[in-house]
């Protein structure tokens, strides 16, 4: 079982998507621990996009997910960061395929809608920076009860 943090950036929030993406997730069967609409403060997404600190898009990418709240959150599952980005779909815009929540919804590639984590370094970090231990929350959640 695996953890990923996911995050509706700011565009998700204020086109109302944050309940299209989390039932996208919900519907493909992984299982939501922790939710909370927060700001970002700037040291916080400096803090989560520090791979990309540097780049030419930095300085944009972190106004745009300090520009107005988003809706946080850890999901768990197996294999949930590959197959979440999946579901997620590409980061370009010209490349996420229809299907994809990029995809289906996303048309200019800052603004994208959704983070994924890329990596289970990741996503520890990224959970890390966001929530408390105590805000994620056990509970069984069967898959196949009948088999
Ligand atoms: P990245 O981590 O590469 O993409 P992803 O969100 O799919 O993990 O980049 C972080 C965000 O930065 C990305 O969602 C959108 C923005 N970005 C740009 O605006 N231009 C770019 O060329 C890249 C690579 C990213
Ligand atoms: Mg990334």
């Amino acid at each position: 079982m695996e953890r990923t943090f996911l995050m509706v950036k700011p565009d998700g929030v204020q086109r109302g998507l944050i309940g299209e993406i989390v039932g996208r997730f919900e519907k493909k069967g992984f299982k939501l621990v922790a939710g909370k609409l927060v700001t970002v403060s700037k040291e916080q997404a400096k803090a989560h996009y520090a791979e990309h600190e540097g780049k030419s898009f930095f300085d944009s990418l972190i106004t745009f997910i300090t520009s107005g709240p988003v809706f946080a959150m850890v999901w768990e599952g197996d294999d949930i960061i590959e197959l979440s980005r999946m579901v997620i779909g590409k980061t370009k815009v010209t490349e996420a395929l229809p299907g994809t929540i990029r995809g289906d919804y996303a048309a200019h590639t800052p603004f994208n809608l959704i983070h994924g984590s890329d990596s289970p370094e990741s996503a520890e970090r990224e959970i890390a920076n966001f929530f408390d231990e105590s805000e994620l929350v056990p509970y069984a959640k069967s898959i196949a009860t009948w088999v």
